[in-house]
C-alpha cells in the first residue's frame, strides 16, 4: 500500500511538472518534443539562400513559360465567383419584399441574354435537366442512375414564379444542389429566360407557326 501511495504522488507530480504549465508566460523557448514540424527545411518568400547562384529563393518562370490564365480569361469569366449571396432585393433572391416569389426579368431582355443563358443551361443544367429541358440528361435515370431529376417541361414548374426558378438556381432545392456560387447573379437570371424560351417551344402549336411556312413542315 504504501509503495502504491508513493507511485502514486509520483504519478501526480509527473502529470503536474509536464501538463501543470501550460498556459504560463515564458521567455524561453517552449519544449517541443516533435520539432520537425516546426524546423522543416523550407524557402521563405523573397528569401535567400546560397543553394541558387543568385542567391534568391523566389524562382523566375521556366524560360518559355505560357501565361495561360491570361489568355483563357476571356472563355472563362462566368466561372469569378460573384455571389452576392448575402444580398437582398429582387435581383439578386427572386423575392420580393414581403418574402413571397416575384415574376419577371429584372435584366434586359435581348437576343445576346438569350444566348447566354442558352450556353450556361447548357454547362450548368443540361447534364442533369437533358438540354432540352425534358428530365433525361446523361446524369439521369439509366445512364448514370441519378433517380429523382425531373422534367422542366412539366406545368407545374412552368407555372412557377420567375423569382421562385431562380432562387432553386442559387439555393438547390431537395435532392437539386445549389448553383450561387457557381453561376452569376445576372447570368442565373439569363438561365431562368432560356429554360422559359425552351418550355415555351415544348408548349408550342401550329399556330406558331408562321403560315407560310406551315408547308415546309408539311401540314
Ligand atoms: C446534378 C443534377 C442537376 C443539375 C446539374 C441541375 N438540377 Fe435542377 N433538379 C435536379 C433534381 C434532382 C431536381 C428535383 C429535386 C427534388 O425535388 O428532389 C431538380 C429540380 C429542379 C427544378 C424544380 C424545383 C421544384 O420546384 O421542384 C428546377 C426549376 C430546376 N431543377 C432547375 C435547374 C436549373 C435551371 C439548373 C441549371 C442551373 C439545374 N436545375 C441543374 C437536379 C439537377
Amino acid at each position: 500500500m504504501r509503495q502504491f501511495l508513493i507511485i502514486y504522488a509520483f504519478l501526480v507530480i509527473l502529470v503536474l511538472v509536464v501538463f501543470g504549465f501550460r498556459g504560463c508566460k515564458s521567455s524561453n523557448p517552449p519544449l517541443r518534443i516533435f520539432s520537425d514540424m516546426d524546423e522543416q527545411a523550407r524557402f521563405h518568400p523573397q528569401g535567400k539562400t546560397s543553394f541558387f547562384s543568385d542567391g534568391r529563393m523566389d524562382r523566375p518562370p521556366v524560360p518559355g513559360t505560357v501565361p495561360f490564365v491570361t489568355e483563357m480569361q476571356g472563355t472563362y469569366d462566368h466561372l469569378s465567383p460573384d455571389n452576392r449571396l448575402r444580398e437582398s432585393g429582387y435581383l439578386a433572391t427572386g423575392r420580393l419584399e414581403d418574402g413571397s416569389y416575384g415574376d419577371g426579368m429584372p435584366i434586359q431582355v435581348n437576343y445576346d441574354a438569350m444566348l447566354r443563358g442558352q450556353k450556361l443551361y447548357d454547362i450548368y443544367c443540361g447534364i442533369c435537366h437533358g438540354r432540352t429541358g425534358n428530365g433525361e440528361g446523361v446524369v439521369a435515370n439509366e445512364r448514370y442512375g441519378f433517380a429523382t431529376i425531373i422534367s422542366l417541361l412539366q406545368t407545374r414548374i412552368m407555372d412557377q414564379p420567375d423569382g421562385e426558378i431562380f432562387d432553386v438556381i442559387t439555393n438547390g432545392r431537395n435532392t437539386m444542389g445549389a448553383y450561387g456560387s457557381k453561376i452569376r447573379v445576372e447570368d442565373r437570371w439569363k438561365v431562368v429566360l432560356y429554360l422559359r424560351a425552351l418550355q415555351r417551344a415544348n408548349a408550342a402549336s401550329v399556330e406558331d407557326v408562321p403560315a407560310e411556312k406551315r408547308g415546309e413542315l408539311g401540314i
